[in-house]
């Protein structure tokens, strides 16, 4: 079924993004706030903001990894056969190790690509920036997971249109259990 082909493809790039921020939550990880910019501006105006740091784009990455492993298992060791995910059935772990890598990294590179731009224009680190705060993960991931696998069009498009309902569900609820300090 397209869509839940659609969603398990996307489940690291999801990670990386949910757990990037939430790595500002973690105990001991969230000192290590280090912005990807070093605090650098031109024409001063900051270069990413200090919402981009080596934390959330290392700690985004990995967990984005360890979930392309669990689909791998998931997928090879469950005795269920998942009709639904033909694509995946006979695929790698190199395939899921590869995949996983480029769309967790992908999406924080997008993702930094969007504050670089917010931040020339002029918007403030934090304040909202629709439908690109809500779309700049997806476009760097698949952007870069394509070099190595393009996973079709329709799965493209089921990811362009749930996206950015997913992420403000998610941005909301984050608000709501205090993991966020703003709900967009
Ligand atoms: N985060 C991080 N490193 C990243 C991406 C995110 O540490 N590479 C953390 C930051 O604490 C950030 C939070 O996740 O504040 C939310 O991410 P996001 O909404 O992407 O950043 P903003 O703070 O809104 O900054 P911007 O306006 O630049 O998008
Ligand atoms: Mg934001």
């Amino acid at each position: 079924m397209l869509i839940l082909e659609a969603f398990f493809f996307a489940i690291p790039l999801y990670v990386s993004n949910s757990f990037a921020s939430l790595s500002m939550s973690i105990p001991k990880l969230k000192d290590w706030s280090t912005p990807i910019d070093l605090g650098k501006s031109i024409n001063n105006k900051r270069i990413l903001g200090d919402g981009k740091t080596f934390r959330g784009l290392t700690f985004g990455t990995f967990c984005a990894i360890i979930a392309g492993f669990l689909q791998y298992l998931f997928v090879k060791k469950s005795c269920i056969n998942f009709e639904y995910l033909i694509s995946f059935n006979n695929a790698s772990l190199a395939f899921f190790l590869i995949t996983s890598f480029l769309l967790g990294f992908g999406a924080l590179v997008g993702d930094s690509i969007k504050s670089l731009i917010k931040r020339r224009v002029g918007i403030k680190r934090g304040r909202p920036w629709p439908p690109f705060d809500q779309l700049d993960f997806l476009v760097g991931s698949i952007l870069f997971v394509s070099i190595y696998y393009f996973p079709g069009w329709k799965i493209i498009l089921v990811l362009l249109i749930a996206t950015p309902i997913l992420h403000l569900l998610s941005n909301i609820t984050a608000y709501l259990l205090n993991l966020k300090e703003v709900w967009w």
